[in-house]
């Protein structure tokens, strides 16, 4: 089961018009590089627990499914079931004949799918969660394991100073349908909240550390962040390649059908989504573009995100921060301060001298 029904809220205004597990990473959207996981690990079906417009978004994708059959299970209409409520109202397609996973769909995880259900079927674990390390445990669900993998302590968020270990909830379970008889019906449950601290009480809840990468996308740092380390790690040697007419600097991602012109320089850290339109002597780095964006000439762009089809006119300065949303248009000759954020189908005809919302 994939979890893909919340609203995103700390990625707005680009969640507004698309779905978390939607954003591209890579010119790839989230949710295909999970199918990718998925089928490489022989998981035959994916149940995505959504909202009615997320299940509308995804379908018109058309994501390969990569051998998967895709279903559908939807909270009911304005009632948000959290992180736990999906799980129950999956309930009949789930099934209760063999552990099952769960994915949070706004994570991207380097995790043997594989291993954790074994290492989950082999303990006497109700649920089994991923663990991974990181350096600031404090905003996450912190685990402190005892013997054989068992959770002693999960605290959720715990304050500074306080975490017992560094080890996370990656967003990544295995959970025995026993777990339903935990979550009550048509009801928001959060798992981390509600469910897990009840499991270690019982001795139940186990965990499986993973050392590769993780990549939570929740915040808009961290989805540009989560960019640029995958941009590193798929790029070949680092180059700067000089064209007749433009020059690029790796590591960069270029989509199909798109138009640079003479003397623009793009990169290092440029992402270019399909479509994407550059004009002359245009500079892009430390950059995502989002597809059908077009960016007049003699602009600059560092650090900041464009959203699809936006229209960034000539002369533009957009730095670090700035977010720019789906269909928005920045007029000619305009600076934007660092971290504003335009709403999407915004138009922009005045510099911006202090960080802000334009909506
Ligand atoms: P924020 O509003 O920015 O906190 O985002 P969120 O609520 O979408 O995400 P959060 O990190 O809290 O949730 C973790 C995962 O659970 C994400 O993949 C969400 O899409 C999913 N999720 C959260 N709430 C719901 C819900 O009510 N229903 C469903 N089906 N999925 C949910």
């Amino acid at each position: 089961m994939i979890l893909a029904g919340g609203f995103g809220t700390r990625l707005r205004p680009l969640s507004c018009t698309r779905p978390k597990t939607l954003f591209p990473i890579v010119n790839k959207p989230l949710l295909q590089w999970i199918f990718e996981r998925l089928s490489k690990n022989n998981i035959q079906e994916a149940i995505l627990a959504v909202n009615g417009l997320t299940a509308f978004h995804i379908k018109n994708q058309r994501i390969p499914k990569r051998g998967l059959r895709i279903k559908y299970s939807i909270d009911p209409p304005k009632t948000p079931l959290g992180t736990g409520g999906p799980i129950k109202n999956a309930e009949k397609l789930i099934g209760h004949s063999e552990p099952f996973l769960v994915l949070n769909g706004d994570i991207f995880a380097e995790l043997s799918y594989t291993e954790i259900l074994e290492a989950h079927k082999k303990s006497e674990a109700l649920a089994t969660i991923a663990l991974c390390e990181v350096e600031d445990p404090t905003r996450f669900g912190v685990a402190e394991l005892g013997t054989n993998c068992r959770v002693k302590n999960f605290i959720e968020k715990p304050a500074k100073g306080t975490a017992p270990t560094n080890l996370i909830n990656a967003g990544i379970y295995v959970l025995s349908p026993e777990i339903f008889s935990y979550i009550p019906k048509g009801k928001h449950v959060s798992m981390e909240r509600e469910i897990f601290p009840k499991l270690v009480k019982e001795g139940k809840l186990y965990g499986h550390v993973f050392q590769g990468l993780w990549m939570d996308i929740g915040k808009p740092e961290e989805y540009m962040q989560a960019n640029k380390i995958l941009l590193n790690t798929l790029a070949k040697t680092p180059k700067t390649k000089n064209r007749s007419k433009f020059t690029l600097k790796n590591p960069i991602a270029i989509d199909k059908g798109v138009k640079i012109e003479a003397n623009s320089v793009i990169g290092p850290y440029a992402i270019l989504g399909k479509n994407v339109a550059i004009g002359k002597n245009v500079q892009i780095k430390n950059s995502v573009i989002l597809p059908d964006a077009k960016i007049g000439a003699d602009s600059s762009i560092n650090g900041a995100l464009i959203g699809e089809g936006a229209i960034i006119g000539k002369k533009v300065r957009i730095n670090k921060g700035c977010i720019i949303g789906d269909q928005a248009k920045i007029r000619d000759n305009i600076s934007l301060a660092n971290g504003t954020t335009v709403c999407p189908a915004k138009e922009v005809s005045e510099n911006i001298l202090k960080s802000k919302i334009i909506c």
